[in-house]
């Protein structure tokens, strides 16, 4: 699948993410890979930072809060336009801009850090998008991003459950088969059933990755591995909510933080 084809499907997905991610329905996202992303971002306060893949923005709007001074990007002109009409609303600084992560419009040494939500496995060339967030980032500045588990989020992952909801595990296929662009087909999970059954699923084309394919091509881009995290939500927050209970099972999601070196001698 090319480029193009996989921004006409986020441009389908963007007026429905966008107004159910800001209901709350993008559970994962809000109660268990933010905060998690966030308590592991070093202190950017002062610092000059590039999201990549923004979306509508929550994510972007959170970096800015905590003091940095932002850039979005996305390749979908709805998701741009949701995250512009937020910053109007209620300005944080941030400037969003319309482009493809794997050809940024920045020169060379533009920022102190980048960033990248859960957006680098949709991507159809992640040689690419990181060799151009290592080419824009400042000798020594980082790259810190969320990805689904390339281990246990392959192609096809079942959550098995009991007749009481109660995760009895993680049923994992197809680890080594790349895809290139298959789509995947839902809606958020935490959507109420009436609100799901107003609209039409997302279609999501995936890039999935071995997790050493992942890691060479970190490597291959001049990036020195700094930290990982695999989250997995509280006992206390699985049992107010069920549905996020397989990430005490299994990680979904993987963080990483990369960095560019101080200097290429
Ligand atoms: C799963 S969403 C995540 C959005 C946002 N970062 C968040 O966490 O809420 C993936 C995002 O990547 C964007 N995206 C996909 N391919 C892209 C590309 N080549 N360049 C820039 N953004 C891209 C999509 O439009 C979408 O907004």
């Amino acid at each position: 699948m090319d480029a193009s084809e996989v921004a006409a499907c986020w441009e389908a997905n963007a007026e429905t993410w966008t107004r159910h991610a800001r209901a709350g329905y993008d559970l994962y996202r809000d109660a268990l890979n933010t905060p998690a992303f966030m308590a592991n971002l070093p202190s950017v306060t002062g610092f000059v930072g590039l999201d990549i893949g923004c979306g509508e923005g929550a994510n972007t709007r959170q970096i800015a809060k905590a003091g940095a001074a932002m850039t979005g990007i996305d390749i979908a002109p709805t998701f741009i336009r949701h995250a512009q009409e937020a910053e109007a609303a209620a300005p944080l600084g941030i400037t969003y801009r319309l482009a493809d992560g794997m050809e940024l419009p920045f020169a060379d040494a533009s920022f102190d850090f980048t960033t990248a939500f859960m957006s680098l496995m949709d991507m159809p060339h992640q040689d690419r998008v990181l060799a151009e967030a290592a080419r824009v980032l400042k000798p020594d500045g980082f790259l810190q991003f969320s990805i689904l588990h390339p281990c246990f989020a392959t192609p096809s992952r079942r959550v098995l459950r009991d007749e009481h909801k109660t995760v009895l595990g993680i049923e994992v296929r197809d680890y080594f088969r790349a895809t290139d662009g298959e789509i995947e087909t839902w809606r958020f999970g935490a959507a109420p059933e009436h609100e799901k059954a107003k609209v039409e699923p997302f279609k999501v084309p995936r890039f999935h990755r071995t997790l050493s394919e992942w890691v060479n091509l970190i490597i291959a881009a001049g990036f020195a591995v700094e930290h990982m995290h695999e989250p997995q939500i509280d006992a206390e927050t699985a049992a107010r909510e069920p549905y996020l209970a397989d990430t005490r099972v299994a990680p979904l999601f993987l963080h990483m933080r990369v960095r560019k070196p101080a200097s290429s001698g």
